[in-house]
């Protein structure tokens, strides 16, 4: 349930909104004391069960409370298919930055290969001086950096704002192919130049170990910039459905091209055009030309909680929270709405503000009971703001399914219900 909050603070837009200072280091104070007043002081002075003998004996790796197993992904399986489909990650259950590692969406071509580290291979070879491979172990044996940056599938968000009516689902199941980790790795540049790239070589091609052999073209510009073969995801090491043993991760482009149980890499002349760069994560114009190669992700936000699923408790103050990020850099500044767009105030930004990451914002809203509608939109450092719906769909027409980034609106009915809403 969204929080409610006690103080009061002054408007600065319509409907409610409150100043963001209220996020801002002794503000903050005002926020918490809201729910004291359900609890009498002898309840919360009795000694509660688990407290009254030891608890459960240690193990050798965790996992969440029991009364957290109702957080799940939302799967959806490709009709007719083996192993094709993708989950949704519960976005509207998180907070903060990074995504947990059994809640990170998943897109499958072809089911979750199990592989074994031990006979995994990655091959270097195509327009190169030498041709290399290696196991895990000689990988791991490379200088490693890190980066806390998210990845998002090009399809993310088409249901939220394409289809001629509001779809009505929760946030994760709208926006839920995004996720942001602290990714580990090696640099690819150190593996192209241990290689010796041709130097009329433009692009390469990288190719999974699924049953798919999920492939893509990306420039060599980028693999020679922050291309990372991730290892590790949040400190652990990748799960199977996300890449294990080893993955292609290009910070802000396109989830598909951040290839997973990554198998070989050609240095080629000429993209290769396979079937996921040609049929499939393509735009497809208004003239019903196919528009390639759209590898960065926009700048896009949404408001997490309140949102559907997520009933509010009757009028008074609450925190307004989201998320917001960009394949393009930082985010620059959110901005929330609570009267359908007519006035927009900025959110507090919580720090750290990274490069390509999932930026949470905050806001306080006082609402007042009545029928409300509540949006953000995000700017980045680059100037690139995100676009009303109908003005994405002036520019980009009907017919495309990726890169969808259109401000996400919430209606709050008098009951405490949010739902989807074209505004
Ligand atoms: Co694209």
């Amino acid at each position: 349930m969204p929080k409610r909050i006690t103080q009061d603070i002054e408007p600065v837009a319509g409907n409610g909104l409150l100043h963001r200072r209220l996020f801002l280091k002794r503000g903050a104070a005002a926020l918490g004391a809201g729910s004291l007043g359900l609890m009498t002081a002898a309840r919360a002075k009795e000694l509660p069960p688990w407290m009254q003998a030891p608890g459960r004996a240690l193990s050798g790796y965790g996992s969440r409370s029991r009364f957290e197993g109702h957080v799940q992904r939302q799967p959806l399986s490709a009709k007719g298919t083996d192993g094709a489909g993708g989950s949704w990650t519960p976005l509207e259950s998180l907070e903060g930055m990074i995504t947990p590692n059994p809640l990170h969406f998943e897109r499958h071509h072809s089911g979750i290969p199990d592989i074994d580290p031990n006979r995994h291979r990655l091959l270097i070879h195509g327009m190169v001086k030498r041709e290399l491979f290696f196991d895990m172990d000689s990988l791991l044996r490379y200088p490693m950096v890190s980066r806390t940056q998210f990845i998002e599938c090009s399809g993310n968000s088409y249901l939220a704002g394409l289809p001629a009516e509001p779809v009505n689902a929760t946030c994760g199941a709208l926006h839920g192919l995004v996720a942001c980790s602290e990714w580990t790795g090696v640099p690819l540049s150190i593996l192209l130049d241990e290689a010796g790239v041709d130097p009329a070589a433009a692009w390469i091609l990288a190719e999974g170990a699924d049953a798919a052999a999920m492939s893509r073209s990306v420039p060599l510009a980028k693999a020679m910039d922050d291309a990372l073969l991730a290892i590790y995801q949040n400190g652990e090491r990748l799960r199977p459905d996300n890449g294990y043993p080893l993955r292609l991760f290009l910070p802000g482009y396109e989830g598909n091209m951040s290839v997973k149980w990554l198998r070989r890499i050609k240095v080629a002349a000429t993209p290769a055009m396979t079937r996921d760069e040609t049929a499939k994560y393509s735009d497809l114009r208004p003239d019903g030309q196919a528009l390639l190669f759209t590898f960065p992700m926009e700048v896009k936000s949404v408001i997490t909680s309140p949102s559907p699923g997520l009933e509010l408790a009757g009028p008074g103050l609450y925190q307004i929270s989201g998320m917001a990020w960009s394949g393009l850099g930082r985010i620059a500044r959110v901005e929330v709405s609570a009267d359908r767009g007519a006035t927009w105030a900025e959110a507090a930004l919580s720090g750290p503000v990274l490069d390509k990451a999932v930026t949470r914002f905050r806001m306080a809203w006082r609402w007042d009971g009545s029928p409300s509608v509540i949006m953000s939109r995000a700017t980045d450092e680059t100037g690139a703001a995100q676009p009303a719906r109908e003005a994405l769909i002036a520019a980009k027409g009907r017919k495309f399914t990726y890169h969808y980034n259109g401000i996400q609106a919430w209606r709050i009915g008098s009951d405490g219900q949010a739902g989807n809403v074209y505004a």
